[in-house]
Parts: C-alpha cells; sequence; structure tokens
C-alpha cells in the first residue's frame, strides 16, 4: 500500500515537471499554477448569438477562476448579430424590424437576464400591431382558413377549441412543460458544462423526442392528428418552414413554447452587441477567418481577410467556431480527424414590404377587410401529407404572412398609413403573387416578374433576403462534437437539436465553462469555478 502511494507520489511529481519542462522549451510563458497570471488568448470565429455568448460567459467564467483571458472576435459581416439582425423600414433608422430571428421566450434564460441586465427594452412580440382586425391569428390551408383566434383566448375561442379538438391542447400544452424542464436541466449541474451533446441528451431522456419526427411522438403521446396538423403544423411550418412529418419531436414542442414571447425594440441583436462590450473583447467586423493552422504545441494560428484585403495572422490559444461549419469557408490544416457533418439548411425567403394597401379579403376568400387575419399561418389540407418533403409547402404556397406594424409614409405624403408586412415562402416572390396578394392590378408582362417591379404607389418600400435559416430538423440520436481538436470549440453541432438564438447562446456559455474546466484540470491554472454556485449566484441576481 505504502509503495503505491509512493509511487503515485513520484509520478505526480514526474507529470508536473514534464509539463512545466515542455513549455519552457517551447520558448513561450511558463504556466504558472498558483499566481494564475499567465493569459489565455482566445479567437472567437462569429459574431452571432453564440460567439458573442461565448465571449461574455467567458469573460465571467475566467473572472471567477482567476485567468487572465484575452478575446477577438471576427465578423466577416459588417454588422454583430449573424441571423438575428434588423433593417429599416423607408431607410429611416428610427423604424427598424427582424429580418432574421425575431422573437424569444421567457424560457430562454441567457438572453432574457442579459437583455434585463443590459436595460434593453423587452416588449411584447407583436406589440406594435394595430389591433385594426377582427382576427389576431389565421391558419390557411391554401383554400380556407381551418382556424381563427381573436386577440384574447375569450371563454368562446376556448369552448370551440375544446369542441374540436377535445382534450389534446391541454395535453400538447403540459407536453411542451415536461419537455421544456427536462431542457432547462442543462444549464445547471450536474449537466452543466456538458463535454457530450448526444449523452447529454440521452441522460435526460430528450432522445426519444428527437429520435422520432413530429407526427410520431405527437401520435405516442396521445395527440389527436387533427390538432397536430392543424395546429401544432401551422407552427412548425412559419418557425422553421417544414411540416410534422419531417421535423423531429423536440423541435416541434419547442413551436408550442411560445409563453412570454418577447423582442427587444430596437433589435435582438442588441442582445449580442451588449454581450461583445461587456466582455471586452477586441471585435474585428468585416473580418472573414480563412484558415486555423493547427501547431505543434497546441496554438492555432488563424489567417483573416480584413475588408475583402489585406491578410494577417495570429495565433492563439483557443478558437471557438460559433457558426454553421459548413457556411464558414474555414480550411483547417492539418486536416480535422473528423469534420462536421454537412447537412441540409432550409433556404428561406424573407420578403418585408411597405404598402398603402392592406391584404386583399379576395385573396382569402372574404368579402370584409375586419375580416383578413393579422398573422396568417399555414398548414397542408386535411388529408394532404406529404411526409417528410423539403418542399412540403403545399397548395398555400407561403409560409406566413403577417403585420407588423403601421407607419406614415415618408415626406411626400405624411398622412398616409403604410402597413408593413413579412411574408416567408420557400421560393422568392414573384410580382404576380404579390399584387394579387394586396388586390392591385399589374400589367400582364409583370407578373412573373419580381417585387420591384410593382409601382411604388402600390408597395412603397421592400427588402428581400434569402436565408440558410435553420436545418432540416430530421430525427436524430446524435450530434456533432462541441470540442473538434485540441483547444478548437464548435458550438452549431446544436442547431440539430434545437435552432434558436437562446440554444446557440447556451452552447456558448458551454463552451466558455468547458474551455474554463480545462484550464484548471489540464493546465493547472487558476481555480476550478463551483457551476453550482455561480448557477446559484445567477439566479438570485434576478
Ligand atoms: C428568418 C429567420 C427567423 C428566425 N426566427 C427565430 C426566432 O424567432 N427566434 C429564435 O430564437 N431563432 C430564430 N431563428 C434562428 C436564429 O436566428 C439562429 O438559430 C441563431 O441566430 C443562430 O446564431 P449563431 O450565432 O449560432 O449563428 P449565426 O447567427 O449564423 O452567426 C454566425 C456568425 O459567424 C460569422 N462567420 C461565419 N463564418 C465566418 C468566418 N469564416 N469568419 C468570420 N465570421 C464568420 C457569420 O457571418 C455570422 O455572423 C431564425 C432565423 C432566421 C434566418
Ligand atoms: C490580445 O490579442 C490580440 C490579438 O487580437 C493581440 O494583438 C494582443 O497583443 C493581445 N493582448 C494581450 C495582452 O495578450
Ligand atoms: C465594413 O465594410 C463596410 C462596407 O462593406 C464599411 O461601410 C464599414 O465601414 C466597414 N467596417 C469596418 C469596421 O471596417
Ligand atoms: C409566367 O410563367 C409561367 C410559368 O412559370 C408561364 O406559363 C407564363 O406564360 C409566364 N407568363 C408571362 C407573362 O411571361
Amino acid at each position: 500500500m505504502d509503495f503505491f502511494r509512493r509511487l503515485l507520489y513520484a509520478l505526480v511529481l514526474l507529470l508536473e515537471c514534464v509539463c512545466i519542462l515542455s513549455v519552457d522549451t517551447n520558448g513561450q510563458t511558463p504556466l504558472k499554477p498558483e499566481d494564475g497570471t499567465a493569459s489565455r488568448n482566445v479567437a472567437v470565429i462569429g459574431a452571432g448569438s453564440a460567439g458573442a455568448s461565448t465571449a461574455y460567459y467567458l469573460r465571467r467564467f475566467s473572472d471567477l477562476a482567476g485567468v487572465p483571458v484575452n478575446i477577438t472576435v471576427f465578423e466577416r459581416e459588417a454588422y454583430i448579430g449573424g441571423r438575428s439582425t434588423t433593417v429599416n423600414v423607408f431607410d429611416d433608422p428610427s423604424l427598424p424590424i427582424e429580418l432574421g430571428a425575431s422573437i424569444f421566450v421567457s424560457v430562454n434564460h441567457n438572453l432574457m437576464d442579459t437583455a434585463k441586465e443590459l436595460g434593453l427594452k423587452i416588449s411584447g412580440a407583436g406589440g406594435d400591431r394595430p389591433e385594426e382586425s377582427t382576427h389576431m391569428l389565421g391558419i390557411w390551408d391554401g383554400f380556407s382558413f381551418i382556424y381563427l383566434q381573436g386577440h384574447s383566448l375569450s371563454w368562446w375561442d376556448m369552448a370551440k377549441l375544446l369542441w374540436r379538438y377535445g382534450l389534446a391542447p391541454i395535453r400538447t400544452q403540459s407536453l411542451m412543460k415536461n419537455t421544456v424542464n427536462k431542457f432547462l436541466e442543462m444549464y445547471k449541474p450536474p449537466y452543466f458544462p456538458f463535454s457530450s451533446l448526444s449523452a447529454t441528451v440521452q441522460d435526460l431522456d430528450l432522445h426519444k423526442a428527437t429520435a422520432v419526427t413530429g407526427t410520431q411522438f405527437l401520435e405516442t403521446n396521445g395527440i389527436s392528428k387533427s390538432f397536430s396538423d392543424d395546429v401544432i403544423q401551422s407552427s412548425t411550418r412559419v418557425n422553421y418552414g417544414q411540416n410534422l412529418g419531417l421535423i423531429h419531436g423536440l423541435e416541434a414542442m419547442v413551436c408550442m413554447a411560445t409563453d412570454g414571447a418577447v423582442a427587444i425594440e430596437d433589435g435582438n441583436w442588441r442582445i449580442f452587441s451588449g454581450m461583445l462590450d461587456s466582455s471586452r473583447a477586441d471585435l474585428k467586423l468585416n473580418a472573414t477567418v480563412t484558415t486555423i493552422q493547427q501547431n505543434d504545441d497546441d496554438s492555432l494560428t488563424l489567417s483573416y481577410s480584413s475588408n475583402g484585403g489585406s491578410i494577417s495572422s495570429h495565433t492563439f490559444d483557443e478558437v471557438v467556431i460559433a457558426g454553421p461549419f459548413q457556411y464558414s469557408n474555414l480550411e483547417v490544416s492539418p486536416s480535422l480527424e473528423r469534420i462536421p457533418d454537412k447537412i441540409p439548411y432550409v433556404k428561406l425567403f424573407v420578403t418585408l414590404f411597405a404598402s398603402p394597401h392592406q391584404i386583399s379579403p379576395a385573396f382569402f376568400d372574404l368579402s370584409d377587410q375586419k375580416d383578413v387575419p393579422e398573422m396568417i399561418l399555414t398548414t397542408l389540407p386535411r388529408g394532404m401529407d406529404l411526409g417528410s418533403r423539403e418542399d412540403g409547402v403545399g397548395p398555400a404556397g407561403f409560409w406566413s404572412i403577417s403585420l407588423l406594424r403601421i407607419v406614415e409614409a415618408p415626406a411626400e405624403d405624411p398622412h398616409q398609413k403604410h402597413y408593413v408586412y413579412k411574408v416567408f415562402s420557400p421560393e422568392k416572390l414573384t410580382a404576380g403573387f404579390l399584387a394579387s396578394v394586396l388586390g392591385v392590378e399589374i400589367p400582364e408582362p409583370d407578373q412573373n416578374g419580381t417585387v420591384g417591379d410593382i409601382s411604388r404607389n402600390d408597395v412603397s418600400w421592400f427588402h428581400e433576403k434569402t436565408w440558410h435559416s435553420y436545418p432540416y430538423e430530421y430525427p436524430r440520436l446524435t450530434f456533432e462534437e462541441i470540442k473538434l481538436a485540441n483547444n478548437m470549440w464548435y458550438t452549431a453541432g446544436i442547431e440539430s437539436f434545437i435552432s434558436t438564438m437562446e440554444t446557440s447562446s447556451l452552447m456558448g456559455m458551454n463552451v466558455a465553462g468547458l474551455m474554463t474546466n480545462e484550464w484548471h484540470d489540464k493546465l493547472r491554472l487558476g481555480k476550478p469555478v463551483s457551476w453550482s454556485g455561480w448557477t446559484h449566484q445567477r439566479n438570485s441576481e434576478l
């Protein structure tokens, strides 16, 4: 026994010597375990939710660990936010509207907490909507509205719901809550920080929801097909551009978790901008990282071009790739042992426009303007099953059309009201389609033209964007690795699990947690961080 203990002691001493020696011979700053003065140089590629959150939480965790950290964030675009960004109606900066991610919900702790901490104005989603119509929401199947809802869920709406769908709405609500509660465990120890998403999903029993389609998951849980196909599917279509026969059960549940839907008044990207400020990161915009070179001493050298021109390079201790690998155009050398799989992403067309006209009742076979719902979602007609087809839009031809707000026109016609709408569709809108939605006549040759071919009198402003918005959420059991190589981290594997601003933020925070753990456990830098202490402190700050 004594022998073993002495052997162990000798081994520990030997390992420590080897460790210090190997660092010294590389000519680097020796790692100092006790005084913790050795600083870590971290690069984050991407200034969206994941990248900004990585920087923000890394600053906090490194403070707790007592390890100085130098954070540099590279973003190829000229703006912060990635898929969360705004454009201005009439190019007027006082009229920003979301072009990408528009809402988050009250259980989204990272976004909620930071928005409060940064003192940003949080408003109820759709708060700018005028309520000129009788119906807040309608679900269109390409032929008729199969569901309409007023501005508040009155006893009459409730009675109609129960009469049509029985207990399905209530069952869905409790299934959703149950699922969300399991997910929330991921923010706390013993799960947080998790080194394998696949294992954590399994441990939390969430694989039962991710392994099957929405259709299967809802059926297994006793939710009627009519409620699933009419109502739940309209939500998976507006949120993810996919039907229940494709999207997995967990993401279908996320679509029903709409309690306390909110947005940041001047744009959700302000959360990420605030996070970056607070992280004191050196932010480089218009900076495209092109290669990551893995060096023998486990450091990583990034090459990046600034403003599309000059190439520079810089060496870091750690690198976080904070966006989908397949769209980052990064070359890693020597090549990674396992490159993240290329997965299919939804190609989503977003059309924002302003018009003095409202959506025409005639387009939807309605007689009165007041009957046109402010938010029009779509589903497939009863009896039509497009299974897991990616081109699943069906007879409706679009995913959603919603009225965002009413604005006053610029100088020329100051007293005219203009209605601002957002359309999600799988294809670019034609002039003919939009003209008939607005009930205006356009010349025959323009029918197949683009939105820009419509007269300024009818469409006073527009902005179009094609996004690779989120993955097709096919059922799956395993998710991409979080650690791609020594000191190289990856956030976007979480998008095949749940693709939202919050989950990207959670993964950014998780990577920051894993990195901080390694500093202590592997490099003997700083103090260990107590994750339960941190969770507790965080919850009591609110
Ligand atoms: C139209 C639309 C609607 C959506 N609606 C919602 C919603 O209502 N609620 C919600 O929560 N989510 C919504 N989402 C999803 C949400 O936007 C994303 O899940 C989330 O923003 C992803 O954040 P991210 O940081 O992981 O990735 P991204 O936002 O894509 O950020 C990655 C960043 O990395 C940068 N980058 C990539 N490669 C390089 C490189 N080589 N060098 C430098 N920079 C690089 C990119 O320019 C980008 O800014 C929506 C998305 C879209 C498109
Ligand atoms: C921090 O990193 C930047 C690279 O972006 C480098 O120029 C700077 O010298 C570093 N600062 C410290 C204190 O290491
Ligand atoms: C980024 O590029 C745009 C033009 O593409 C330019 O207007 C902007 O000033 C640049 N920003 C920075 C920080 O270089
Ligand atoms: C518009 O396109 C359709 C097919 O995409 C075609 O049948 C029709 O003739 C075209 N109309 C005009 C005016 O070009």
